[in-house]
């Protein structure tokens, strides 16, 4: 456990599974423990029959800025990857409730890649959604590669995830990677209208309607698993570890 995650029930009958990411200091830049929080509230929340609908927020200005840089620094010197980052995108594919997210500002690598496998995103047009995989020599990841070009076509996918240029939330919206932007002061608002309006409708139709309307996960999974390993042995490159190190030393 760790309270850079911050979980909370809500909604008029405590039915909506509230994940926020608190790690303003970091731009919300997520560890290994801040994964292994998510999944298991995912988990947990999808197993328990009172709860409907899952929520993700970030803090103003940033959703996340992505997995912890230390953690891949350490990882290119040889440590471990863990299984916490794996076991979360498996939680996000195999997720049985609706997903909701809401973004204002910076939403990086996997900040951007989650919300495919939400039901609806809502963004400020200010947010910025970018995966700069390639300039990190890694790729991409949480089965995007099969979902992005599904639900944007090639080049959108392409500019997105392998030339690594950032939507704002106007384009992401756009591109069809969220559904809709609204203004910061309206974005908590629309997510929790959103959610209690889900909360509220007869749950075994909506968890039929939502597996017909969803990409099947078999294929999701295998494509994330092909994801993982080429993404552990890019990380394990000498490419890797001169981009990491060139993030570390930026500032000095
Ligand atoms: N991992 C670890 N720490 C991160 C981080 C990340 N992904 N993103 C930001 N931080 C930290 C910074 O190191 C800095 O810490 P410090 O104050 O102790 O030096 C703090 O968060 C604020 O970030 P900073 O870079 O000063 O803010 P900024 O507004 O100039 O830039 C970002 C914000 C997010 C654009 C920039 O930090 C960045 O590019 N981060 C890396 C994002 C990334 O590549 N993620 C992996 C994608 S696969």
């Amino acid at each position: 456990m760790t309270d850079h995650i911050l979980i909370e029930r809500t909604g008029d009958t405590g039915a909506i599974n509230v994940i926020r990411f608190n790690r303003p200091d970091k731009k919300n830049a997520i560890t290994r423990a801040m994964y292994a929080t998510m999944a298991k509230a995912l988990i947990e929340g999808d197993r328990d029959e009172s709860l409907r609908v899952h929520v993700m927020l970030g803090t103003p200005g940033a959703f996340t800025s992505g997995n912890d840089m230390q953690d891949f620094m350490a990882v290119a010197m040889g440590g471990s990857m863990g299984t916490e980052v794996l076991d979360f995108l498996a939680c996000l594919a195999t997720l049985k409730k609706p997903l909701i997210s809401g973004v204002d500002g910076l939403a990086i690598g996997v900040g951007t890649t989650i919300h495919m496998h939400c039901d609806l995103t809502f963004a400020t047009p200010e947010s910025r959604f970018h995966t700069p995989f390639v300039d990190l020599a890694l790729v991409p990841e949480a089965g995007s590669s099969l979902l992005a070009p599904a639900a944007m076509g090639h080049q959108k996918a392409f500019a997105l995830l392998a030339a690594g240029i950032p939507f704002s939330g106007e384009e992401a919206e756009r591109a069809g990677l969220i559904y809709k932007t609204v203004s910061a002061d309206q974005l908590e608002p629309a997510v929790f209208a959103a959610a209690e309006n889900l909360a509220q409708k007869p749950p075994q139709a909506l968890a039929i309607s939502r597996r017909l309307v969803k990409p099947d996960p078999e294929p999701v999974m295998a494509r994330m698993r092909q994801e993982a390993d080429l993404f552990t042995s890019q990380l394990k490159s000498a490419e890797a570890l001169a981009a990491f190190q060139a993030f570390m030393a930026r500032k000095k």
